[in-house]
């Protein structure tokens, strides 16, 4: 059966990455989590002095995108791909609230975009991909066979970003979580370079009141229709 290209776009801390990441295990696919590559940028910039509270030395960044290099590589204990930001593994350092809080303000920039897009294009080439963003539907594979929009309330997804938070040991605050995710949808949805918004041919899933193997289950349809006959 040919390989096809999944796009998973939709708000953040919706679950995205966990039904992407559970599918690309279950039908062999490479997953890619775009948000992760946005974040690795934001980290690259905190690491070296290139944001000040919301501002961003984007002259400087501009001048050093070169010297940013993002892979992925397998992790066989989890079984799933972790971030490498100049060959370091960065998985849990760009997960952290500092790094949440900024990465809105980096994706946002088009020189950024650009050379993010540019990266998913050709990690994507081959098909057989499911990326996970949010204008992956819109302009990275506006071709993709198959389309999602993921969404769920701003309450449930702060109560899943806190339990995500707690569980791995960190502090966290669940009033700062929500105005995190809401400020996040706020400029992801409103910023003038590839706004978070849904494609017209992609299937929106409400998973608000939906459990992991039940979301797991509808994905696994959604695929099979799509690659039957
Ligand atoms: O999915 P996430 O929360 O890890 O994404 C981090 C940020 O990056 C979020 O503010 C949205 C942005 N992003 C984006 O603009 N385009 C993508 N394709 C993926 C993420």
């Amino acid at each position: 059966m040919n390989k096809i290209t999944i796009a998973i776009d939709g708000h953040s801390s919706c679950g995205k990455s966990t039904m992407a990441k559970d599918l690309a295990k279950e039908i062999g696919y490479v997953y890619i989590d775009t948000g992760a590559m946005y974040r690795a940028v934001t980290l690259f910039c905190l690491q070296n002095g290139l944001i000040k509270d919301e501002v961003i030395n984007t002259e400087e960044l501009k001048k050093r995108m070169n010297d940013i290099s993002i892979t992925f590589q397998l992790n066989p204990a989890t079984g799933r791909p972790d971030t490498y930001l100049n060959g370091i593994c960065v998985e849990n350092k760009i997960r952290t609230l500092e790094v949440s809080g900024k990465v809105s303000y980096v994706a946002a920039l088009d020189f950024v975009r650009e050379a993010m897009v540019d990266l998913q294009r050709l990690m994507g080439e081959a098909k057989g991909v499911i990326m996970d963003g949010r204008d992956i539907g819109t302009v990275v594979f506006p071709n993709a066979e198959l389309k999602i929009f993921v969404t769920a309330s701003d309450e449930i997804r702060a109560q899943r970003r806190y339990d995500e938070l707690i569980a791995k040991g960190e502090k966290c605050n669940m009033e700062e979580i929500l105005t995190n995710i809401r400020e996040r949808d706020r400029i992801d949805s409103t910023r003038a370079v590839s706004p978070l918004r849904k494609a017209e041919d992609a299937i929106v899933l409400d998973n608000s009141h939906m459990t992991i193997p039940e979301q797991k289950e509808w994905l696994l349809a959604q695929f099979q229709r799509v690659t039957a006959g």
